[in-house]
């Protein structure tokens, strides 16, 4: 079964409590945070502070996507937030390997994202640190975005690689290409516009899980 990872980008800011509460009634199994530093990405979003909130108010594991540069210098702030998984770009020019392994050594799972336009040998030394893999199907910093469907063989590339890890994929999922992905291998769907935007969000929760995913 397919994990659904609702994005608090797309959700109501003024009731985020409300709207995570929300998602975990409708039966979402994580809950993804964008961090975003204005630099990296042109955009702005959410801090240690607000994950270590939410980490107080939910039991879903929290997986936090910090699209940024020099994330080592918040790096602690986010080990202490209670995040269940911390995810680096690939892109950054920063010492990732050893970022990976504080990630893990906290207990943490550690993830590595690329870009749609990355290829994927940037990540290959990373595989055996990483527990998870985040392929971006949109130029990150935005929701509501069309999801680029190049990025479906860099994800069946992964999947047929043997990575033991978990295959993401974020930007510009909806209920109507995320079954082309299950089948190439996808295991996490993180989804903004086309959950937050719902009004019956566990009927559509209830249906994505329904999606058969590849063994
Ligand atoms: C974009 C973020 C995504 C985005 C997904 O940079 O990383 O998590 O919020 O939102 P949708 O599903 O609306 O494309
Ligand atoms: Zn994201």
């Amino acid at each position: 079964m397919i994990k659904i990872a609702p994005s608090i980008l797309a959700a109501d800011p003024l009731n985020l409590e409300k709207e995570v509460r929300r998602a975990e009634k409708a039966g979402c199994d994580w809950i993804h945070v964008d961090v975003m530093d204005a630099h990296f990405v042109p955009n702005l979003a959410y801090s240690a502070e607000v994950v270590r909130r939410l980490s107080e108010i939910s039991a879903l594991p929290l997986d936090v996507h910090l699209m940024m540069d020099n994330p080592e210098t918040m790096l602690d702030a986010f080990l202490d937030s209670g995040a269940s998984c911390l995810t680096i770009h690939a892109e950054i020019d920063s010492n990732i390997p050893s970022m990976l392994q504080r990630i893990r050594e906290k207990g943490c799972m550690a993830g590595i994202a690329l870009k749609p336009g990355t290829s994927q040998e940037t990540i290959g030394e990373y595989m055996e640190m990483t527990d998870l893999v985040l392929m971006m199907t949109v130029e990150p910093g935005f929701g509501g975005q069309k999801l680029d469907d190049g990025v479906i063989r860099k994800i069946r590339l992964l999947k047929e690689s043997g990575y033991p890890g978990e295959i993401e994929a974020d930007g510009g999922i909806r209920e109507d290409n995320l079954e082309l992905l299950a089948n190439n291998g996808l295991t996490v769907a993180v989804m903004g516009t086309a959950l937050f935007h719902n009004t019956d969000m566990a009927a559509c929760v209830e249906r994505l899980h329904g999606i058969r995913t590849l063994q």
